[in-house]
């Protein structure tokens, strides 16, 4: 097969949590819309996701909206009840939703509930819509999972971009994606022989109206020079959930302009 050919999704079915989101989310559903796969969003406003799927399908691509709460159990069987009724499978699940539960302030700004509250949402998220659409992907033998995490999952936040400014960043979002980034590499062990392959991207920073002060600090940084933009994303993801990658499995896809390399 012509290797343009390996990275098609056509025919392909795609679930991205928080795939209508304006910044990460919207990006990677294009994405894979755009490479032929079918692809569903979802977030806990089925309107948003509903409204969101329009837009694209007058694009011509194939998009549909859908509803999930990432900390309800009861929501993530019910997705996956309408997803696998629907379409029939799942080959491509793309986790993106954050819940940011207790995710405010520094670490002395957060108490221990708030941190256990964060940690539930969004890991325990994570943990159940995987454990629930595996069985279906193991069934036909072949799926991908792409877990989005972030460079702060793999290195800590530089504090000094944010002097002068009153952005602050909660330790539990550290802590959730450098698990995140980990639970990978152990579905990536455990599902591969089942012919499920699982891979992180950790992408750096989105612009979104930051403070100049920020965004200056950051931009100097970076060794690209600038922050991430809605494209950039959407190579990265699909390569992971094409042929094209057949042989990548458990790796950690840093988007990150070259973040972690200093
Ligand atoms: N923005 C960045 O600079 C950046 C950098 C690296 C990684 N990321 C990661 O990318 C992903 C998307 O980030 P973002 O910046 O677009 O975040 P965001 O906070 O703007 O969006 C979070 C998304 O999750 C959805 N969501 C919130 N609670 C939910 C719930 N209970 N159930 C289902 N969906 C829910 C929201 O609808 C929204 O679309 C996140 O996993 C984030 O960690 C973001």
């Amino acid at each position: 097969m012509a290797i343009l050919d390996r990275f098609s999704l056509r025919g392909r079915i795609a679930l991205v949590t928080a795939g209508a989101g304006p910044q990460f989310g919207s990006s990677l559903s294009e994405g894979l819309a755009e490479a032929g796969a079918t692809v569903i969003t979802a977030s806990r406003s089925l309107e948003a996701n509903l409204e969101y799927a329009q837009k694209l399908q007058a694009r011509g691509l194939d998009v549909h909206g859908m509803q999930l709460d990432i900390c309800d159990s009861g929501s993530i069987r019910a997705l996956h009840d309408s997803v696998i009724q629907r379409f029939g499978r799942l080959d491509i699940l793309v986790n993106s939703a954050l819940a940011r539960n207790g995710h405010a302030g520094g670490l002395e700004d957060q108490t221990t509930d708030q941190c256990l509250r964060s940690a539930a949402g969004d890991f325990a998220g994570l943990f159940e819509i995987c454990n629930v659409f595996l069985p279906n992907m193991v069934q036909h033998k072949k799926g991908a999972i792409i877990n989005i995490s972030s460079i702060y999952g793999v290195v800590s936040n530089d504090p000094g971009i944010y002097q002068g400014t009153s952005m602050k960043q909660p330790p539990t979002y550290n802590f959730v994606k450098a698990g995140m980034v980990n639970f990978t590499r152990y579905l990536a062990c455990y599902y591969g022989k089942q012919g499920i392959r699982a891979n992180c991207i950790s992408p750096g920073g989105y612009f979104n109206h930051q403070p100049q002060a920020f965004l200056d600090r950051y931009c100097e940084r970076v060794p690209v020079g600038r922050m991430l933009e809605n494209e950039d994303i959407k190579g990265a993801v699909v390569f992971l959930a094409s042929d094209a990658s057949e042989y990548v499995n458990g790796h950690n896809l840093l988007v990150d302009g070259g973040w972690t390399c200093l």
